[in-house]
């Protein structure tokens, strides 16, 4: 049965010579005769392994000197809370701007740690915008400043980092880190899920700047301290292996592509042939989100008759074209568009859409 065209937003597709490349060496990796998930951790051949792909994502996206890679565990939720545990002592507090799900989830997790404040939301326009950068009442003393600059479920995206002076500004990529070049040196800590442009779920990618590293944040285990996973280079515990290693095949499958600039330049031209095609539906699929802030990764589409939404899905997925249900939050569909979703899937869709308006219109 070949592969169907997959539009899901996480866990979601990954580029086929990734899982081409994995299934030829599973049996007997790197000549050793195992499986890399049946070897140490601290054996030459992983540690080779883990710092290669350190190497290469510092050179996908120029991480500058004076930051540290990690890879660690937890899915984003976990680090929701662990950031302000490391990053804030007793008292502190810490901005956050609000511009969807996973934005609000990130001050909840937040709130035992730290004074959560929300210093911009969209919430008033229900996510499909991004609030004005003069509404934000930042606060000059905060511990740091959050922001989700892709937000998955609602599918609006910050196209520039916003501007916040000297507080560190921290960014939750997880739906568009890789997608794009992006300046490392305008933010204090980066950190993604590594389930939408990475890998499998389980691991997180996280970038550090040494100072935020050197605070002393809150008591705690060291389990949940980043700078005892940064001296311990990420094997503080056992690590995700199998996580490691796939993403360290899907940088070289990155740097192989022509890395950054040219994922930025294939994803813009993905989006714009989906939202052309959305806007020149007629008013038979329309975009909730405002034009400004639409996401490349993830496209939010309502169709004109939702009493259609159930009979789009099943042709589509007998089109083998997988998990356009969009989220319940925003309703319709949702298609996701990451690095690994080739240009040709998007003409397959585009042209399943072009000819359900037809058959439905
Ligand atoms: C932007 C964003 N942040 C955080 C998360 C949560 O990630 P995890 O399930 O790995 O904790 C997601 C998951 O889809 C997400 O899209």
């Amino acid at each position: 049965m070949s592969r169907a065209w997959n539009f899901s937003a996480g866990p979601a597709a990954l580029p086929e010579a990734v899982l081409k490349r994995a299934q030829a060496e599973m049996l007997d990796w790197n000549g050793t005769g195992a499986s890399v998930m049946e070897l140490s951790h601290r054996g030459k051949h992983f540690m080779q392994l883990a710092a290669k792909a350190e190497e290469r994502l510092r050179g996908l996206l120029g991480v500058p000197a004076g930051y540290k890679v990690l890879f660690l565990q937890g899915g984003a939720t976990q680090h929701f809370a662990q950031i302000p545990m490391n990053l804030a002592a007793e008292g502190d507090s810490a901005d956050y701007i609000v511009t969807g799900h996973w934005g609000e989830k990130a001050v909840r997790e937040a709130a035992p740690y730290i004074n959560a404040r929300v210093a911009g939301t969209s919430e008033a326009a229900h996510y499909l915008d991004l609030p004005p950068r003069e509404s934000w009442t930042l606060d000059p003393r905060a511990s740091y400043i959050h922001y989700t600059p892709n937000e998955t479920i609602h599918g609006v995206e910050f196209h520039t980092v916003p501007d916040v002076g000297d507080v560190p500004l921290i960014a939750d990529m997880s739906s568009n880190i890789l997608s794009e070049p992006v300046d490392v040196a305008k933010f204090g800590l980066i950190y993604a899920g590594a389930q939408k442009n990475i890998g499998p779920s389980g691991l997180v990618v996280m970038i550090i700047r040494d100072d935020l590293l050197a605070r002393k944040g809150r008591p705690m285990a060291k389990i949940f301290r980043y700078a005892e996973h940064a001296t311990n280079d990420s094997m503080l515990n056992t690590p995700n292996t199998w996580g490691w290693y796939l993403a360290g095949l899907t940088f070289e499958w990155l740097e192989a592509q022509g890395g950054l600039v040219t994922m930025g330049e294939r994803n813009a031209r993905k989006a714009k042939t989906l939202y052309d095609t959305i806007d020149g539906s007629g008013g038979f699929y329309r975009s909730p989100v405002a034009v400004h802030a639409r996401s490349r990764m993830n496209v939010p589409f309502t169709l004109h008759d939702s009493a259609l939404d159930a009979v789009f899905l099943a042709e589509a997925e007998a089109a083998r074209l997988l998990a356009l249900k969009g989220h319940k939050a925003v309703g319709g569909m949702r298609a996701s568009l990451y690095n690994a979703v080739p240009q040709e899937a998007v003409d397959v869709l585009v042209n399943f859409m072009r000819d359900f308006a037809a058959k439905h219109g």
